[in-house]
């Protein structure tokens, strides 16, 4: 087939026009078989030639075509730039071959185009439901000497302004060839003028908003520490000069990967920036075999010409729909308490029923058993890898706990950290060389822990056995699943010296292949990723568990930055945001209940303090808060968040919920700092009908237009960082003229 719909081929020309809903992405072959890129931007009906390439003889590119001086791939925008042959700038491939040469031309050979779109082998990826939702086309190029191909996938997403693009390298050679570096995609745009928007940050403070100027060079984002990191989301988006929340256009490149990233950004002397993303190079090298194939992570590419905020939009509405799977990808969430900051490990059988005795009188669904219920671990010294229970603290078991749990009411969950082993535990004493390490070096800990090897079958095996004997062992219907440290020393005994810098991305892979074993066999279980809060917030871990605890820095304040940035690729309903004590326990600050409750209920809502210590004020502002929130839940998790100020900037957060069919919002404000002086404030509202009449629960009534335009009023807050709610509901009222 040479074109369907949105994927459009012009044999004479050779020319490749992607249409997505609102974007076009054109390519075209040239001279003998390279791939060039031609414009990716606003959608065209068609295209006549406006970015065709220009040749000038530019001294010191060289050219592959001895006298023609004006051909040169260090300025020539490709689609996959290779190392070695006249471009200069960071290559997207790198290929070892046997006789130890580094040099690669990738040329097109042949390409396929068909509905629907493939799935990726073992790594996640975002997927259709049927297959007119997206296009694929995938071009095979081959390398000018070496029997070895590379398939470049495209997918057009129909209702979505979504390319997902991924990379293929076969190897028909008979010898085993080196991949240096695979990015899973690049971009070469002829301009220069951009603002770079990155999340990044640290334990506690995940997802900050940076945003800088790109200027001449090279600039990376990337994390080196195993996970994606707290450091770094595997995120970049270039803003178009003057683009900002509501206009202009934006580019968003997120990687569909939990391990080390690489994210290049590099402007060249000639304006033209190239952006390319993938498996970190560093330390990574693979082997690949003879008839072998290595299929890199996606990266989702989205399109917006309407500012941050529309791109976010098509990054929650496709993770929601079309990354997240499962029984709970389309179900409201329950509200749940976590024993974590209520106890520590300072808990027995009686505490916890205490607390969901407590939890379930106010309203709450589901009690979670966090850290500290197996093996003797009462402090994080030891146990992990110890995975029976510690009958000392839970005489019943899991099972008489969960059974005591449901008796209130409530659904039971459960904390694990599988991936990790204390030296103080009888796996370790067991299987010392069961976790990453290096022989003759030392074994760094951090919080007193070790890595498991998962790129070895064995440990993957155990550790799979571990966690179906857990969940079959008492009624568990919910699993927390964190992951406590980063990884040092990085090796496997396992593995011939020439495929250590495999490691990193084997362990991913058995990660991977551990939670599809899982997820498969306990459908009816919810699962939430975790690693020390955010560290591993990223879209190869939702696709296995729709939710992620956010942060472990439970403040108020510091959460309206993280869930803020967060916001920018993830939906609400993937957040988990929890109400906590006061003195907050990582900041030490002191906010009121509200201002908790409402920070919180912006996301997947939860408590994360002791209950049966609340005073009777506080039980009952609880018990309101729950309440609204199971009104509003549906809004926060299946509809569109649109925001309005931003705490990085304004000093002021705010923003809202609407549903899609524009007949209820929610809208939240949160005031940083009091003054003597206070302004009177209105709020500019978004995504409303402007036809429509709504009306607050307190009976004003406003036009959808004057919400949006002229804003709505916001009351006088005394104080710091307080808050202030609103829901609107389409009214038939008619006010008057
Ligand atoms: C880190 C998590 O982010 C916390 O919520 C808690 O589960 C602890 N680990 C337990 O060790």
């Amino acid at each position: 087939m040479n074109h369907i719909a949105n994927i459009l081929y012009d044999e004479k020309q050779k020319i490749f026009h992607l249409r997505g809903k609102d974007y076009s992405y054109i390519m075209q072959i040239c001279r003998d078989g390279y791939l060039g890129h031609l414009y990716w931007g606003k959608r065209l009906r068609s295209y006549h030639g406006s970015m065709n390439f220009r040749f000038a003889d530019r001294p010191f590119s060289p050219n592959p075509y001895a006298g023609d001086r004006t051909f040169s791939l260090d300025t020539f925008p490709q689609e996959l730039p290779a190392f070695g042959n006249t471009d200069f700038r960071v290559p997207a491939i790198q290929l070892e071959w046997p006789d130890g040469s580094r040099i690669t031309d990738f040329r097109y050979e042949s390409h396929r185009i068909f509905e629907g779109k493939p799935e990726l082998d073992g790594l996640p990826a975002t997927y259709v439901e049927s297959d007119d939702e997206a296009a694929t086309l995938e071009i095979t190029l081959k390398d000018s000497y070496y029997p070895v191909s590379v398939v470049l996938s495209y997918t057009v997403f129909r209702d979505e302004n979504v390319l997902a693009r991924s990379v293929k390298i076969c190897n028909q050679m008979e010898e085993e060839i080196k991949i240096l570096k695979i990015a899973s995609m690049n971009v070469d745009f002829r301009e220069n003028e951009w603002k770079l928007l990155q999340l990044s940050g640290a334990w506690g403070s995940e997802r900050q908003m940076i945003e800088r100027t790109v200027e001449p060079g090279i600039c990376q984002i990337e994390s080196r520490r195993g996970a994606s990191s707290h450091q770094h989301n595997p995120f970049v988006a270039l803003m178009r000069k003057g683009a900002d929340e509501s206009s202009g256009e934006v580019y968003g490149c997120n990687l569909v990967y939990s391990g080390n990233f690489l994210a290049q950004i590099e402007v060249d002397g000639f304006h033209n920036t190239r952006i390319n993303m993938g498996i970190n190079p560093f330390d990574f090298s693979w082997r690949l075999e003879p008839d072998g194939t290595f299929q890199t992570p996606e990266v989702v590419m989205v399109y917006s010409s309407q500012g941050l905020g529309e791109m976010s939009r098509t990054f929650h509405s496709l993770y929601r729909r079309r990354l997240c799977r499962g029984l709970f990808r389309d179900q409201e969430r329950p509200i749940l308490i976590n024993n974590w900051e209520a106890t520590y490990f300072d808990f027995d059988q009686e505490k916890i029923v205490g607390i969901a005795r407590q939890a379930s009188e106010l309203g709450i669904e589901l009690l979670v058993l966090d850290d500290g219920w197996f093996g003797k671990r009462n402090v994080d010294t030891g146990s992990l890898g110890d995975w029976s229970v510690n009958n000392n603290k839970l005489p019943g078991g899991l099972d008489g706990l969960a059974g005591l749990v449901n008796q209130t009411g409530m659904k039971f969950g459960l904390w694990v950290e599988p991936e990790m082993v204390s030296p103080d535990s009888d796996l370790y004493r067991a299987h010392p060389d069961w976790c990453l390490h290096v022989p003759n070096r030392n074994r760094s800990e951090s919080r007193n822990q070790l890595v498991l090897d998962f790129s070895r079958k064995d440990v993957r095996d155990y550790i799979l056995n571990m966690m179906i004997n857990i969940l079959e062992s008492a009624p568990i219907q919910y699993i927390k699943w964190d992951m406590n440290r980063n990884m040092t020393e990085v090796g496997s005994v396992s593995l011939p010296g020439k495929n250590q810098q495999e490691v990193s991305h084997r362990y991913i892979l058995g990660l991977y292949e551990v939670l599809e074993s899982l997820v498969c066999r306990f459908p009816n279980v919810l699962f939430e990723s975790c690693s020390g809060g955010g560290g591993r917030f990223d879209p190869g871990m939702l696709y296995y568990m729709p939710q992620t605890w956010t942060s472990d820095d439970t403040d108020a304040v510091e959460r309206l930055k993280i869930q803020y940035g967060t916001s920018i690729l993830y939906p609400a309903i993937s957040m988990g945001s929890h109400v906590s004590a006061v003195p907050n326990h990582q900041v030490h600050r002191f906010t009121d209940l509200k201002m908790r409750g409402d920070v919180a209920m912006s996301g997947n809502f939860g408590y994360e303090l002791d209950l049966t210590k609340l005073t009777l004020e506080e039980s009952a502002q609880i018990r309101d808060q729950i309440c609204l929130y199971k009104k509003i839940r549906g809004l926060i998790q299946f509809g569109e968040q649109y925001r309005l100020l931003n705490p990085f900037k304004d000093g002021r957060t705010a923003w809202m919920f609407v549903s899609v069919d524009q007949s209820q919002a929610y809208v939240c404000y949160f005031k940083h700092m009091g003054y003597a002086q206070e302004e009177f404030c209105t709020l500019r509202l978004q995504g409303l009908e402007p036809s429509f009449l709504y009306a607050t629960d307190e009976g004003d009534v406003f036009g959808g237009d004057e919400l949006m335009y002229a804003g709505i009023p916001l009351p006088q807050l005394d104080g710091d960082y307080k808050s202030y709610v609103v829901s609107l509901r389409k009214t038939e009222n008619i006010v008057p003229e």
